[in-house]
């Protein structure tokens, strides 16, 4: 069954469903999805991913890591300027200069967030950082400070935190918040994490942290394992609020959160999920198209949600049922993500009864013996060709009807 469309406050409001809680949606595609290999974008095109993620209602934008270089500073402050309702966030190390850097590009937004962060797992502050763990705590106390002079809005991330032992994590969540962090962001940075520890984190460090009620709680997965979308609805089943995500998914190593995953999985399943997002999702192939482009990495066709054969379906019993009743092989609705229909691909799998439907929809109309041949060469054609479009199912009719009369 398709669930129903309890997305909207008002829905919520109507039905005797329980009210659902907002999730924030934070976009990280021109910062985190950006540092990914070879996905690097132009200025200009970063604006126009910035603006299409305003407009479709992404409620922070990290638009980038503005110390990382001028054209990013530039970037950042741009879509600063023309951001109306987002947040518009700038990263920034746990580094004087970079947080000061982060401020004046943010500046200019509506809404300016400063979001800084630093490793808090062993491993990292042995071998990157070289910092022992009470050096880190003041390190945060003072970058927090620091940011939070220059804006009201100030993230902090523990780097690697899922590989922090819990009760430092917690010391230095207290910290940060202490020092004025009003969101906490706790990664899973090198995507190590199983779904059940990652929503066990969250309700630990919430519970044993005395001013966790003063910040929101974040999460941030990586798909090394494959986990980051599932880890990411644990981490909001363990009390965070906000999901930080990229569109296709792109990001660092094999990627961040897919945005269109996790929004469409909370939207889907809002039976089991209590929760909503402000995201208008007949924008999310929009979206996923235009950052392929941008970022020049094809979006792979079985991707979830955005793929080309998201919502196209070949075999002969799927296309049966599909014709008879939707829902029998679609949880979801193609337009409520902006595809215009389903697609039933003809192919080597499919049945009569697709055949038929697709004669329909060419104008074509046979009587059973002209159709039965005609389904046998279209079956002899699929078997020898990967695709077979409308173009080659009008040739083989008007073949066999030549052959017929001849
Ligand atoms: O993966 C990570 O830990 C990050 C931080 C900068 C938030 O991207
Ligand atoms: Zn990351």
């Amino acid at each position: 069954m398709t669930a129903p469309d309890t997305n909207s406050p008002t829905a919520a409001v109507a039905s005797p469903v329980p009210a659902k809680e907002r999730i924030v949606i934070f976009d990280t595609t021109l910062r985190d999805g950006e540092q990914s290999p070879g996905a690097s974008m132009t200025f200009e095109e970063k604006l126009v991913v910035a603006d299409l993620l305003e407009s479709m209602g992404v409620d922070v934008i990290e638009a980038g890591f503005p110390m990382a270089s001028q054209g990013d500073f530039d970037s950042v402050q741009e879509i600063a300027r023309r951001s109306k309702t987002a947040i518009i966030a700038g990263l920034a190390r746990a580094i004087p200069a970079d947080i000061a850097r982060a401020g004046d590009a943010v500046k200019p937004a509506a809404r300016p967030r400063i979001h800084t962060f630093v490793s808090t797992s062993p491993i990292h502050l042995a071998h990157q950082m070289k910092k022992t763990e009470e050096q880190v705590l003041e390190i945060i106390s003072a970058t927090v400070a620091q940011a939070r002079n220059l804006v009201d809005d100030v993230e902090w991330s523990a780097m690697d935190a899922t590989r922090t032992p819990l009760d430092y994590l917690c010391r230095c969540v207290e910290m940060a918040i202490r020092a004025g962090a009003t969101t906490i962001n706790l990664p899973d940075t090198v995507g190590y994490a199983v779904p059940e520890e990652y929503a066990a984190m969250f309700r630990e460090v919430r519970a044993r942290v005395p001013n966790a009620d003063k910040a929101i709680f974040s999460t941030h997965c990586h798909d090394d394992l494959g986990l980051a979308v599932a880890n990411s609805l644990a981490g909001v089943a363990g009390g965070a609020r906000q999901i930080e995500c990229t569109i296709n998914g792109l990001g660092e190593r094999a990627g961040n959160a897919a945005l269109e995953e996790v929004v469409m999985a909370i939207r889907t399943r809002g039976d089991v999920m209590p929760y909503m997002t402000g995201i208008d999702t007949r924008q999310l192939v929009r979206a996923s198209k235009l950052v392929s482009n941008a970022s020049a990495f094809p979006v792979q066709y079985n991707k979830a949600i955005v793929g080309q054969n998201a919502f196209a379906h070949e075999s002969g019993i799927h296309q049966d049922g599909m014709l008879k009743n939707a829902e029998t092989y679609e949880i979801m609705r193609p337009e409520d993500v902006g595809v215009k229909s389903t697609s039933l691909v003809m192919g080597k799998h499919s049945g009569r009864h697709a055949f038929k439907e697709k004669l329909k929809d060419l104008g074509i109309e046979l009587g059973d013996n002209a159709l039965e041949d005609a389904f046998k060469r279209f079956k002899d054609l699929a078997d020898k060709k990967k695709h077979v479009f409308d173009e080659d199912i009008e040739a083989l009719v008007s073949d066999g009807l030549e052959t017929a009369g001849e």
